[in-house]
């Protein structure tokens, strides 16, 4: 399998890049949706700066991601897909990419305009602020953290149905795909091979 992406196929910078922020995501939710309810220990903290800690990675390797993505490409879509399908996945993908840049960045907003102390990455280094003190702001941009979580949440649901859908139903190539290691079927060249 190459790093890069081919016409057939994620090469594994693409595939690293979605598993691994997967995990991240799932882990940040997880710890996002309980920690509210931790005992008021020292421990309370540390677990509200792991997890904003962890949103910032998501945040610089979605970045990276998307540079990857823009200087890499993307494989065409598998063959027989209908056009309407394949621009269906085109937008649920970048609307996938504003929405996993948007959850850290209003978690970020909500952090700096709560007017805490600056949380220190990892314990590593204190993070900048993105705004003063602003108690209406802060409110905001917790409410959108919420929101866009579960708009992410939705739109994810769509997004792996469909996986699982292509694979178990249509038995194609869309799953296998974004995985290592497993051969795909060559995609259907535009001059040579009809597409419905
Ligand atoms: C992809 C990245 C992120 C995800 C998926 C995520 C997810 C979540 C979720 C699901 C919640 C619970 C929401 C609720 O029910 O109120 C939450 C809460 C929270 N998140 Fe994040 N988060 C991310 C990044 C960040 C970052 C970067 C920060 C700060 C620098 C942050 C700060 C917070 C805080 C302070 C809360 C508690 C909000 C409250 O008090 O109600 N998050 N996050
Ligand atoms: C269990 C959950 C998930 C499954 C099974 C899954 C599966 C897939 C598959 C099979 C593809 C390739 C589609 C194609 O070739 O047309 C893909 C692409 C993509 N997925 Fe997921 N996905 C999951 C979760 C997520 C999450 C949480 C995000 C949020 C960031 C995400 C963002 C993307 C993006 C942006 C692409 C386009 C490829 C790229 O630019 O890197 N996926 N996913």
């Amino acid at each position: 399998m190459s790093l890069k992406n081919t016409r057939d196929r994620w090469g594994g910078v693409s595939q690293a890049f979605h598993w691994l922020i997967v995990l991240m995501i799932l882990g940040l939710a997880i710890v996002g949706l309980t920690m509210g309810e931790l005992p008021r220990t020292p421990k309370y903290f540390w677990v509200y700066t792991a997890h904003k800690s962890m949103g910032i990675s998501v945040l610089v390797l979605m970045l990276a991601r998307l540079g990857w993505r823009l200087y890499a490409g993307a494989p065409v879509p598998v063959a027989g897909t209908p056009r309407w399908q394949a621009a269906v996945a085109s937008a649920t993908h970048w609307a996938l990419y504003a929405l996993a840049l948007a959850m850290p960045l209003s978690g970020w907003l909500y952090d700096s305009a709560s007017g805490l102390r600056p949380f220190r990455y990892f314990g590593l280094f204190d993070m900048p602020k993105l705004s003063g003190p602003n108690e209406w702001l802060a409110e905001r941009a917790r409410d959108a953290h919420e929101l866009l979580f579960w708009v992410l949440v939705l739109l994810v649901a769509v997004h792996a149905g469909a996986a699982f859908y292509h694979h178990l139903f249509r038995r194609d190539e869309t799953l296998a795909r974004m995985l290592p290691a497993r051969k795909v079927r060559p995609a259907p060249h535009p001059e040579t091979d009809h597409v419905a």
